[in-house]
C-alpha cells in the first residue's frame, strides 16, 4: 500500500480542508505515516500569515530534498496559502516539487496525484472558483469518531484588512446553505460528536451576501434545537460585525459556549484606521461590555499585532492600556509582517526593530499576569466539562475542556468519553488546569443541558 505523509501549518481553514485532502489520499489507497522517509508522497498544506510561516515552508521542502534524491518516484506536493500565493513560482525556485495546489483546488488533489503517477507532469492549481461553484464544494466530511469537530460556515474574507494576505490567499467570501450546515451537524451528532465549533475567517459576516440567507445568530439559535449536540462555539469573530443579535445569543443559548475570541489588533485609533479595521478603541470596548452584560461569565480572548508601520510609543501605550480595560482571558501576539499585496506592505516604519520587540516582549508579559489571575481564580470553582478522550498527561487520565475552552485533566472512566460531567478545578498550569469530577450538585455554575448533567450525575 502507498503511504502519504502529511503536515498543516495554519488556522483551522487548512485543518479542513486537510481532512479533505486525507479523504482523497484514501481513496486513492495511501494510508498515512508519521514519518516523511516512509512516504510515497509528502504533502505540505501551508500557512502564508507571517513572513516566517511561509520561510518554514521552504526550510521544509529543503529537508525533503536528499529523500527525493534517493527515491526520484517520491512525489512532493504543495497545498494552502503559501500555493496559493506562489502559484508556479513554486516550481521555479524548488525544482523537485512535484505538484502545487492552492486553495480553492483541494477537491482537484486526487487528479493531480494521478498526473503525476502516471505521466510525471507538474501540475499547478491555483484558479479561483466562482461563488456558485465554492457554495456546492464546501468542504464536509461526515465519518468521525471524534466528540468536537469543526464545520465550515463561510470561506474567504471581504475585509482587506491593511495588513493581512488572508483576501487575497483565500478569496472573498462566500458563506454555505444554512440547510447543509445544520444536516451536516445532524449527522456528526448521530456519529457522537457532542460539540461542534463553526469556523470561518469573519463567521459575524454568515449570509450578508447571499440573498435569503439567515443570519448567524439565528443558524446558532437553529443549532440549539439539535438534540444530542451539546455544545456550540464559533471562530474567529470580526468585531465591527459583532452585532446586538449575536451578543444577545450568549446570554439566551445554552448551547453557546462561554467563550469568544474577538481580535482586536490594536489599542489606538490611528494605528486602528491604518489597519482599516473598521471599528475605534471606544466601540470595541463597548462591545466587550455588553458581551459581559449579556453573559457575565463569558471569557474574552484576541490577537494583537506589535509594531505595524508608524506605530509610536504613544501608539503602544494605548493598546497596553486596552489590555487592562479589556482584561481578556488569553491573547495571541504578533510582530508584525509586512506581506507581498497588502496595503500596508508599500508604509515606511522609523522605529527600530528593536524597539517593536521590546514593546512586544512588555505585551506578552502583562498579558501572562492577566490571564494568571484568571487561572488562579477559577481554583476551586466546579465547571461543566466536555469528555473529549485520554488525556497525554498519562494513565488512567482524561481530559476535556471548560466553557470557555480552557483544557482540564483529571482521572476517570473512559466510558464518561463524551459525556458533560461536573469538575473541581484543583491546579492550574500554563496551559490547562487539573481537576476532579464531582457529582453534580449545587455547586456546579454552568448553564449546563439539565436533561445531560441529570444523567450523568445519575451515573456517577
Ligand atoms: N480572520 C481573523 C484573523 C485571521 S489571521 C480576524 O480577522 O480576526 C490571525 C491573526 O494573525 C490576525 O488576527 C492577526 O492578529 C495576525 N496577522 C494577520 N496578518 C498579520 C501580519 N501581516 N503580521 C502580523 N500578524 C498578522
Ligand atoms: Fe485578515 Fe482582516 Fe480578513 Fe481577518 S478580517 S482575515 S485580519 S483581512
Ligand atoms: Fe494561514 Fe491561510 Fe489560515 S494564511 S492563517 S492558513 S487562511
Amino acid at each position: 500500500m502507498k503511504k502519504y505523509y502529511l503536515e498543516t501549518f495554519g488556522c483551522q481553514m487548512n485543518v479542513v480542508d486537510s481532512e479533505q485532502i486525507e479523504d482523497q489520499l484514501r481513496q486513492l489507497g495511501y494510508r498515512s505515516v508519521s514519518e516523511p522517509a516512509a512516504a510515497d508522497l509528502i504533502l505540505l498544506n501551508t500557512c502564508s500569515i507571517r513572513a516566517r510561516a511561509e520561510r518554514k515552508v521552504y526550510g521544509h521542502l529543503g529537508r525533503f530534498k536528499p529523500l527525493k534524491e534517493r527515491n526520484p518516484e517520491l512525489i512532493l506536493a504543495v497545498g494552502g496559502c503559501v500555493a496559493q500565493q506562489e502559484g508556479a513560482r513554486m516550481l521555479q525556485k524548488v525544482p523537485y516539487l512535484d505538484m502545487v495546489f492552492g486553495t480553492h483546488n483541494v477537491h482537484r488533489l486526487a487528479e493531480m496525484v494521478r498526473q503525476v503517477e502516471s505521466r510525471r507532469a507538474r501540475p499547478v492549481a491555483v484558479e479561483f472558483l466562482d461563488p456558485e461553484t465554492r457554495r456546492r464544494l464546501f468542504p464536509r466530511r461526515v465519518a468521525t469518531d471524534s466528540i468536537t469537530r469543526f464545520v465550515t460556515v463561510i470561506q474567504g474574507c471581504d475585509n482587506f484588512c491593511s495588513y493581512c494576505i488572508v483576501p487575497y490567499v483565500r478569496g472573498r467570501e462566500v458563506s454555505r446553505p444554512h440547510g447543509e450546515i445544520l444536516a451536516e451537524v445532524v449527522q456528526l451528532v448521530e456519529q457522537g460528536v457532542r460539540e461542534v465549533t463553526f469556523i470561518g475567517q469573519n463567521v459575524n459576516s454568515y449570509g450578508r451576501k447571499e440573498a435569503g440567507e439567515i443570519s448567524f445568530a439565528e443558524l446558532l439559535r437553529r443549532v440549539e434545537d439539535i438534540a444530542g449536540l451539546e455544545r456550540v462555539r464559533f471562530v474567529t469573530s470580526h468585531p465591527k460585525d459583532l452585532s446586538d443579535e449575536l451578543i444577545d445569543c450568549f446570554g439566551d443559548l445554552a448551547k453557546l459556549c462561554n467563550h469568544i475570541h474577538l481580535p482586536v489588533q490594536a489599542g489606538s485609533d490611528r494605528i486602528l484606521t491604518a489597519m482599516r479595521r473598521g471599528y475605534g478603541r471606544d466601540q470595541y470596548l463597548e462591545r466587550v461590555a455588553r458581551l459581559r452584560r449579556a453573559c457575565p461569565d463569558i471569557r474574552i480572548t484576541s490577537d494583537i499585532i506589535v509594531g505595524f508601520p508608524g506605530e509610536t510609543a504613544e501608539d503602544f501605550a494605548q493598546t497596553m492600556d486596552l489590555l487592562e480595560q479589556a482584561r481578556f482571558a488569553e491573547i495571541y501576539s504578533f510582530l508584525y509582517s509586512a506581506r507581498p499585496e497588502t496595503a500596508a506592505a508599500r508604509l515606511k516604519d522609523a522605529t527600530p526593530k528593536a524597539d517593536h520587540q521590546a514593546r512586544f516582549e512588555r505585551l506578552v508579559a502583562r498579558q501572562e499576569e492577566i490571564s494568571r489571575d484568571y487561572r488562579e481564580a477559577d481554583l476551586g470553582r466546579v465547571v461543566p466539562v466536555l469528555v473529549e478522550g485520554a488525556s497525554r498527561q498519562g494513565a488512567g487520565q482524561l481530559f476535556g475542556r471548560t466553557g470557555w475552552n480552557r483544557i482540564v485533566n483529571f482521572d476517570g472512566d473512559p466510558a464518561l468519553i463524551g459525556r458533560m460531567v461536573a469538575v473541581r478545578l484543583t491546579a492550574a498550569q500554563r496551559n490547562s488546569h487539573i481537576g476532579e469530577v464531582v457529582p453534580c450538585s449545587t455547586a456546579c455554575e454552568h448553564r449546563l443541558q439539565p436533561s445531560a448533567f441529570s444523567l450523568q450525575s445519575g451515573s456517577l
